[in-house]
């Protein structure tokens, strides 16, 4: 503890670190006889405690404490104001301007010590405080850089989930769309044949036109001629060509429509969900587009039930919700799957309207979820999957995404054997 006595008498000086080294206080004194000396040594020293006489000529102790109090970093010292004076007025005005106490000449030794004392423990919790400060600063410091770190993992876990579930899906949706794509592209073949033969009675059906027109040859040749051309009709079977046509555009069309819905319902799933792109959507929409993805999936496993409610559209992120449903499809797939059934399950699709909220339920007839593990089928990491199998991130993603991004609720009913009923709640508003 450093203490600066500051006087203009000399005599006070050495009564004071006299009566400080009575009282047996430990601690380092300096000796300073103004107040401008005063503020020019603490600025080099570290003074924790300050005895300010009052009554000195040119530069006053309150004129020293104002310059003290005036700057930020001497908040912690302690004042105690040293005076001969009984005046009240000017111990009011030095505690208006920041004194922590005062000591009156000619000094009484105990009265002296206590408030010295009293002086070194508030010094002492003030420098407490300002290390509990420091620590405590310290500590959100690194506790704001371990929630980045903890961010950026989060981040990265959910599009390894995400891309470990595009993974899996991938191989039915290639089939989904070779599917379409082979059959267009069969009728595509078909459409080349369809214009050759074509092309072929166009180019005698012009020959004979030229020939009328000149008038080269005699009615009989040009009977002949058409005769030949309708030969060639039946032959080349134009009449039934031109009647299928229409149908393979038609068909063709609507495969490519698919494919273009399955590719755009996929590259809305890979997207990063991370995007706070809030519009307003229609569920069944989603729901349909989810199904559309997973279908495959599902094929000798289950069969899949819709019972589409009518909606209001709601505001939500929509790639989030497909993964969601998604992700809830996928595992109910998974748990029929995992029961080597001889017939298909069951996987049951509703969405409904109620009060202030839209809901889609989700349910299967599979395994069900022992009631030992419910609680925890959504914390980050859980499986009963195989190594290698499952993430264990889909319902923790879902219930981030439904809980804390769109302020509804994921419910789970299950019971062993029984099946799984997943039901989300979303506000519509
Ligand atoms: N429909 C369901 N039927 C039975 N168990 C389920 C069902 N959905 C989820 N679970 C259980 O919850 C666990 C966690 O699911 P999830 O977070 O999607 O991770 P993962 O599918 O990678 O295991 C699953 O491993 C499974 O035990
Ligand atoms: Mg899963």
């Amino acid at each position: 503890m450093k203490i600066l006595l500051v006087d203009d008498s000399r005599f006070n000086l050495i009564t004071a670190e006299k009566a400080l080294m009575e009282s047996n206080i430990a601690c380092d004194i300096l000796l300073c006889d103004s107040g401008l000396k005063a503020l020019d040594i603490i600025k080099s020293e570290c003074i924790d405690i300050i005895l300010l006489d009052i009554e000195m000529p040119l530069f006053t102790g309150i004129d020293t404490l104002k310059e003290i109090r005036q700057q930020r970093c001497f908040d912690g010292m302690q004042v105690i104001m040293f005076t001969s004076h009984t005046d009240k007025a000017i111990l009011k005005e030095s505690f208006k301007q920041g004194a922590n106490d005062y000591v009156t000449k000619p000094i009484e030794l105990i009265e002296f010590a206590s408030r010295v004392n009293a002086a070194i423990r508030a010094r002492n919790h003030d420098i407490r405080l300002q290390e509990l400060l420091k620590s405590t600063t310290n500590q959100n410091i690194q506790l704001t850089e371990l929630a980045n770190q903890l961010k950026e993992t989060q981040f990265h876990l959910i599009n390894k989930e995400k891309f470990a579930a595009i993974g899996e899906l991938a191989a039915g949706v290639a089939h989904e769309i070779n599917n379409p794509m082979g059959y267009v592209s069969s009728n595509l073949e078909t459409l080349k044949k369809c214009t050759t033969n074509l092309n072929s009675i166009l180019t005698k059906y012009r020959e004979l036109s030229q020939h009328i027109t000149k008038q080269e040859k005699s009615s009989s040749e040009l009977i002949v001629m058409s005769q030949d051309i309708a030969e060639l009709e039946k032959s080349l079977h134009i009449e039934f060509i031109v009647g299928d046509i229409d149908s393979l555009i038609e068909e063709s069309r609507e495969g490519i429509g698919r494919v273009t819905r399955i590719v755009q319902s996929l590259s809305r799933f890979a997207r990063t969900g991370l995007e706070e792109e809030f519009t307003f959507n229609d569920i069944n929409e989603i729901v349909e587009e989810a199904l559309l993805v997973i279908r495959h999936e599902a094929v000798d496993v289950a069969e899949i039930d819709l019972d589409f409610g009518s909606l209001p559209n709601i505001m939500c992120n929509r790639s989030q919700i497909g993964r969601v449903v998604m992700n809830i499809l996928i595992n109910a797939i998974g748990s029929i799957r995992s029961q080597n059934r001889s017939e298909n399950g069951n996987i049951r699709v509703k969405t409904y309207s109620e009060e202030n909220d839209v809901i889609i339920e989700i349910g299967d007839d599979g395994p069900g979820i022992d009631s030992s593990i419910i609680n925890r089928i959504f914390n980050p990491f859980f499986t009963t999957k195989d190594v290698g199998q499952g993430t264990g991130l889909g319902l923790s993603i879902s219930h981030d995404i439904i809980v804390n991004k769109h302020k509804g609720q994921i419910l789970v009913d299950s019971e062993n054997d029984a099946g799984t009923i997943f039901s989300i709640k979303l506000p519509q508003s």
